[in-house]
C-alpha cells in the first residue's frame, strides 16, 4: 500500500527532473547556437557617474588599443568614427564611439558595451564584422572593458550618424558572419600560464588583447581570418602593399635575439639599433605604444623576446643580373646615397642604414618598394620629436627601375636576397587602394 503511494511520487519526481534538464540542455544548445546573442541588458542607466581614475585608467587602455587609430578620421573629431577601412570584401566604416544619445554610444550600458568587446555583437543584437578586432579584444578583461566605457562616456558628444557599409553580398549577411564566427572567432579570456612570469603574462594580455599585433602579423585566408594556428607570423595588410613581417622569426621581424632594453626602446621611439619602423608601423608606435608605460612596455618586450622563433627558410631564388645591378647602382647612386651613404651604412640619428637591414631583404619586397614609391616619415614620437622623412620616388622612377634599384639594394654590402621585377612593382601599386 505504502509502495503505491510512494511511486507516483517517483516517478512524478523523476518527470520533473527530466524536464528541468531538458529545459537546462535545451537553453544551453539554444545559447550556444546564439552565443553573444544574449537579450540586452536594462538599458535604464543608474550608474554613477565613473571616478577620474576609472576615466584616467580607460584613457590609457584606449591608447594601448590603438581605438583612435580606426574611430578617428584625419582632422576629424576625436572618436567620432566614419574611417573608411577598405577591404577584399568592400568597404566598412568605423562607428561613432562618443556619447551622442542619437548616433553614438549615449543610450549604450556597460554590460552592452563589454558583450561588443568581448562577443563582437552590437547594441541591437548585430553581428559585428571582425574589422573591429574583436577577435582580439575578445580577451580584455571585464574590469578593462568597463574602464574603456567610462573613458568613452565622458567624451565630448559628437553628433554623426555612422556611414551604412559598402560591403558586397553575400559577406553582408548575418548568415555569413555567423558562419565566419563559427568557424574562426571563439569569446575567450586569456588563461594566464602558471609557468611564466607575471610580466610575460601581461605582456601576453597586451599582444594578444589589445594591442592586437596579430590582425596585421598574421597571414589571412582567402575569409579574411587569420587563422590561431599561424598568429603572429607574419602577412600581408590587404589593400594597403604593406607585409607586416613576422614576428616569430628573427630574420623578419622576430625580437628573440634582440635584448629586452632595445625591444623597448623600439616600441617607444620607432628607432633602435638595427630597425626603424615605417609605414602602419609608425602609426601604431606615435599613436599607441609610445604612450604605454615603462612596465607595460618591458612586459611586451619579455613576451615578444620569447616568442617561439623559427629561422629563415632558404631563399634559393637567383639574385639580379649584372646588367639589372649596374642599371640599379646607378639609380641607387643617383637618388639615394646622399641619404643612405655610398655603402648603405646611413646616418646614425638620421638615415637608417639600408646595410645589414633586415627590412630590406625580407622575402616579400612589399616594404621596401612601398617605401621608395611613396617614401615616409619615422614614427613621431617624445623620443624622436622631429622625425626625418624620405621623398617619394613613383613620379621620378619607373616601374623598371624601381625594380632595379631594388634588387640592386637587396644583393649589396653583403645581401643577397631574390631580385625584384617590374610586374612586383606594378602588384604593389595595384594593391594599394
Ligand atoms: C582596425 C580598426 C579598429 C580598431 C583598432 C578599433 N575598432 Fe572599433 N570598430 C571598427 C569597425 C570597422 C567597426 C564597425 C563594425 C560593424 O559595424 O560591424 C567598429 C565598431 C565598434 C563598436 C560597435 C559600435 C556600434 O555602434 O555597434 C565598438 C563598441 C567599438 N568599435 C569599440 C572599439 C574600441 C573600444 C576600440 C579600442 C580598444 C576599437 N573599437 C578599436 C574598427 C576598429
Ligand atoms: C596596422 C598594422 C600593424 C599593427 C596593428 C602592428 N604592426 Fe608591427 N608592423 C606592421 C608593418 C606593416 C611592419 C613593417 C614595416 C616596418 O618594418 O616598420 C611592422 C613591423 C614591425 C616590427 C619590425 C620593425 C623593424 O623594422 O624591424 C616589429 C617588431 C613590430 N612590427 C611589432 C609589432 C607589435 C609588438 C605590435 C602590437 C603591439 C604590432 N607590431 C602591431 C604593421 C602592424
Ligand atoms: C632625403 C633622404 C633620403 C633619400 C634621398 C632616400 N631615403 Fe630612404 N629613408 C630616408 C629616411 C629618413 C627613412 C626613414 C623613414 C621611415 O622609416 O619611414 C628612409 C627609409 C628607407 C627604407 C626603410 C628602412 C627601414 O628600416 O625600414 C628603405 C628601404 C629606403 N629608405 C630605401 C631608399 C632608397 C632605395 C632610396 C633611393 C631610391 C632612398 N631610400 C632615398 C631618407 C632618404
Amino acid at each position: 500500500m505504502t509502495r503505491r503511494r510512494i511511486w507516483p511520487r517517483r516517478v512524478v519526481l523523476l518527470l520533473v527532473a527530466v524536464a528541468l534538464l531538458a529545459a537546462v540542455l535545451g537553453t544551453l544548445a539554444f545559447a550556444l547556437a546564439h552565443r553573444g546573442d544574449a537579450p540586452p541588458p536594462p538599458t535604464a542607466t543608474t550608474d554613477i557617474p565613473a571616478s577620474p581614475d576609472l576615466v584616467r585608467r580607460g584613457e590609457y587602455l584606449a591608447r594601448a588599443g590603438d581605438c583612435i587609430a580606426c574611430h578617428t578620421t584625419a582632422g576629424g573629431r576625436p572618436f567620432a568614427g566614419g574611417v573608411a577601412l577598405p577591404t577584399p570584401f568592400g568597404t566598412l566604416y568605423s562607428s561613432n564611439l562618443t556619447p551622442d544619445t542619437d548616433t553614438g554610444l549615449g543610450r549604450w550600458t556597460a554590460p552592452e558595451f563589454w558583450r561588443a568587446m568581448h562577443n563582437g555583437v552590437g547594441r541591437d543584437g548585430r553581428m559585428l564584422y571582425p574589422a573591429f578586432p574583436y577577435p582580439n579584444y575578445t580577451r580584455v578583461t571585464r574590469e578593462d572593458s568597463d574602464a574603456l566605457f567610462a573613458y568613452l562616456q565622458a567624451l565630448p558628444a559628437v553628433r554623426l550618424p555612422n556611414r551604412p557599409h559598402g560591403v558586397r553580398f553575400p559577406y553582408n549577411t548575418q548568415v555569413a558572419l555567423a558562419a565566419w564566427r563559427a568557424l574562426y572567432f571563439t569569446p575567450g579570456n586569456l588563461t594566464p600560464d602558471t609557468r611564466q612570469s607575471a610580466e610575460w603574462n601581461r605582456g601576453a594580455y597586451l599582444v594578444e588583447g589589445l594591442g592586437h599585433c596579430s590582425a596585421c602579423h598574421s597571414p589571412r585566408n582567402a575569409l579574411g581570418a587569420t587563422p590561431a594556428a599561424s598568429a603572429l607570423q607574419g602577412g600581408r595588410i590587404p589593400l594597403q602593399g604593406w607585409y607586416a613581417p613576422s614576428l616569430q622569426a628573427a630574420h623578419e621581424a622576430g625580437l628573440g635575439p634582440w635584448s629586452v632594453p632595445d625591444i623597448v626602446q623600439l616600441l617607444r621611439v620607432g628607432v633602435a639599433p638595427g630597425a626603424s619602423v615605417s609605414g602602419p608601423m609608425a602609426e601604431v608606435v606615435s599613436q599607441s605604444l609610445q604612450h604605454l608605460s615603462d612596465a607595460d612596455l618591458q612586459a611586451m618586450a619579455v613576451y615578444l623576446k620569447a616568442l617561439p622563433q623559427t629561422a629563415a627558410a632558404p631563399d634559393d631564388r637567383p639574385v639580379a643580373d649584372a646588367a639589372v645591378l649596374a642599371r640599379g647602382s646607378s639609380l641607387y647612386i643617383a637618388h639615394c646615397a646622399q641619404c643612405h651613404g655610398d655603402a648603405g651604412q646611413g646616418k646614425p640619428g638620421s638615415y637608417p642604414a639600408l646595410a645589414g637591414n633586415r627590412a630590406v631583404v625580407l622575402p616579400q619586397a612589399d616594404n621596401l618598394v612601398q617605401m621608395i614609391l611613396r617614401g615616409g616619415y619615422q614614427a613621431q614620437t617624445a623620443g624622436n620629436p622631429r622625425p626625418v622623412g624620405m621623398p617619394p620616388f613613383q613620379h621620378l622612377l619607373d616601374d623598371g627601375e624601381v625594380a632595379a634599384v631594388a634588387s640592386f639594394v637587396r644583393a649589396s654590402w653583403g645581401h643577397a636576397a631574390a631580385p625584384v621585377s617590374a610586374l612586383e612593382v606594378q602588384r604593389v601599386k595595384e594593391s594599394t587602394r
